[in-house]
Order: C-alpha cells, then structure tokens, then sequence
C-alpha cells in the first residue's frame, strides 16, 4: 500500500519523539512491503516564529492532502509565561482540530504488566484495566463565542456551546465503540449544573433504543473523577464533552504509570490526527531523554485507524511492551536512572525488534 503521511513535530520535545516514531512506521512499511511517503510541515511555536501562524495555510494543506498525520507536541513556555501574547501555540492545534473536521479524540487506557508498579495507584485496582476515553473535541468551552475580556479589562467570559448535531455524531461513534467491545457506556456530565450536559444527556436518551445491547450509565464529572481512580476497572468506552475529557484523560494516564505511554487519535471529517497524549515538556526538548513511546504507540493507531492496517498496528504494539518487558526504557519508567536509555535508544530497540520479529 502507498503511505501519504504528513509529520507535524511541533514544539518542545516534538521532532525528537516524532523522529523515532517515524523509524518505527519505515521499519513497519519496509517489513510489510508498504512504499512510505512522508512530508514535514511547521505547527505551534515554531510555526509562530517561521511565518507567524501557528497552523499555517500551507501546513493545513499538506494535512488535507495526506492519508493521516503524525504529530508530536506544541507548547513553549515563552508564550506561558505570557498571558498578553496575540498569538498562542496552541491556537494552531485548536485551528488544526477545527479545520479538519476532528470532532472525536480516542484515548484508550491500557495497563502494561512490566509498569504496575510505577502507578502511584494500588496493583490491585489498575490491572487489567482497559477502557477507551471518548473526548469531543471540536466543541464547548474551548470553541464557544463570545469569548474574551470587558472593556476595562475586570471581566472575562468563555462560552459553552453544543448543538444536537455535534453531540449525536460523537455519542453515534461512542456507541459503535461500545459494540466493538464490551458494550457498556458512560455518559459522563453535570447535568445536574449545566444546559449543555443536559442536551448531551436527553440526546443520549433518545438514541439508547438504538442500541439495545449497549448498557448505559450516566456519571456526573466530579464522581467520574473519583471512580476512575478508585475503581479504574468499571470503566469500558466513557464519552464526554470536550473540557472534561481533557481533564479526565490526564487524569487517566496516571493509571498507566507514565504519561509517556498514552497514545491517541482524533479523527473526524477529513484526514485523521495521531498524537501522544503529553505536551512538549519543554525541560527535556533536544536532550534525547523523553519517552517515544506514546508517539509510537499513537503510530500504531495510525496504521490500525488511516489504513485499517491491525497486523501492522499489533507488531508496533508487540515491539513496545518487549522493550518495557526488557527494561529497554527511558528514564520515566525506571528508578535505575544510571541504566536508562535515550530517547533514540529506546527507538533502536524497538526497530531492531520489529525488523528481527
Ligand atoms: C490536549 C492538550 C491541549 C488541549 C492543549 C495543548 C490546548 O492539553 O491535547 O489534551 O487542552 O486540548
Ligand atoms: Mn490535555
């Protein structure tokens, strides 16, 4: 099969994950017989500073123009520290999001035997947990207008916003995941405090007929909160609004042991996103220290979701928990931080494994 996959590396420790992700995807093309084209493009800062736009015209154009793409991070703390900036870094992910139609964010949630135990959570309560966070992602706060300041400057406003058609299409893809696994769903909101959450509930009402099989609970944010770290395991497929999946989806992470392992893909209307979960942790950029796996995990999901390519999805999958299992890791997941590995190390271990598989 052609390959068109475009690689947004961003900010921060971006091109040094992305880069390593990318030797995986060619050591997967080559093992598979697939021909792989790739194209760069700029993103956040970095784009800010070549052109002044954190999504580029140019940029959005090569995402159109691709079958999937890569991306790494954005984020710079200059622009952090600086709550006047016009123009923001992330403001080309979100204008990245919008653009392309990416409506539903996957995150799923696994647990990785060889990490149990750097969970801050008790070994009994996470293993074996296995659920899909399903996270709107083109709606609510994050896009609502009027957003902004009173004149004086003393008062600011966000507004919350969903439409019928924005909440079906995400619950319809929450629903089918729930089929596609052990058919339990929670509706996670406050519909106890806001008019949006209600919308999303009475939507979620009507189409439960729909799925007979699907068993559906609705959980108010704070106590999903609370369940998700004491009982990780009741969880299968969660959807929920585009504010709380972000915070519930960090939240979440920490299940895993490391924020370094989750992987996720936006998709939507046109060409899909494939991103790891974390920021650009800016303390680590360009010191080949920072773990490339949630990059090549979300490089699985690329093949498994742009191209509906599983054997190639498993064998990245494989590769990695072999090089957890080997103690092939980065810093974040050993207290042996004298053995450790790069960044880059940890890639060579993964590629020598899939080439050897
Ligand atoms: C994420 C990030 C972004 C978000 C930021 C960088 C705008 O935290 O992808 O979860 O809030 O959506
Ligand atoms: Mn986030």
């Amino acid at each position: 099969m052609n390959l068109n996959i475009a690689l947004l590396a961003g900010d921060g420790i971006g091109p040094e994950i992305v880069e390593q992700a990318l030797r995986v995807t060619k050591a997967i093309a080559q093992k598979f017989g697939h021909e792989l084209h790739t194209k760069e493009a700029l993103v956040g800062a970095v784009a800010i500073d070549a052109t002044g736009n954190p999504y580029p015209d140019e940029t959005h154009e090569l995402c159109m123009n691709s079958d999937a793409v890569l991306f790494g991070a954005i984020g710079h703390p200059r622009f952090d520290n600086d709550p006047s900036a016009k123009v923001r870094p992330e403001q080309g992910l979100l204008a990245m999001r919008k653009k392309l139609g990416l409506f539903a964010n996957i995150r799923p949630l696994i647990t990785f035997p060889s990490l149990l135990d750097k969970s801050p959570l008790k070994t009994e309560r996470i293993e074996g947990a296995d659920f899909v966070a399903i996270r709107e992602l083109t709606g609510g706060l994050y896009f609502g207008q009027p957003q902004g300041r009173s004149e004086n400057g003393d008062t600011a406003y966000d507004t919350c916003i969903y439409t019928r058609m924005e909440v079906e299409r995400i619950l319809k893809l929450a629903f089918e995941f729930a089929m596609k696994r052990k058919k339990r769903l929670t509706v996670v909101d406050k519909a106890n405090v806001l008019a949006t959450s209600r919308l999303w509930r009475q939507i979620s009402k009507e189409m439960e007929p729909q799925y007979p099989e699907v068993e559906v609970e609705y959980m108010f944010v704070d106590n999903a909160a609370m369940q998700l770290i004491q009982w990780p395991k009741r969880f299968d497929v969660m959807v929920t609004e585009n504010m709380f999946g972000d915070i519930l989806t960090d939240e979440a992470s920490v299940i895993a042991g490391s924020l370094g392992m989750l992987p996720s893909a936006s998709i939507g209307v046109h060409t899909s996103v494939f991103e790891p979960i974390h920021g650009s942790y800016p303390q680590a950029a360009g010191k080949n220290i920072a773990n490339p796996c949630a990059t090549i995990l979300s490089a699985a999901m690329l093949f498994e979701y742009a191209y509906a390519l599983d054997k190639e999805a498993s064998l990245i999958r494989k590769a990695v928990e072999a090089s957890l299992e080997a103690g092939a890791v980065t810093e974040d997941l050993t207290d042996d931080k004298a053995n450790a590995l790069s960044t880059s190390a940890v890639g060579d271990w993964i590629v020598a494994y899939i080439q050897n598989c």
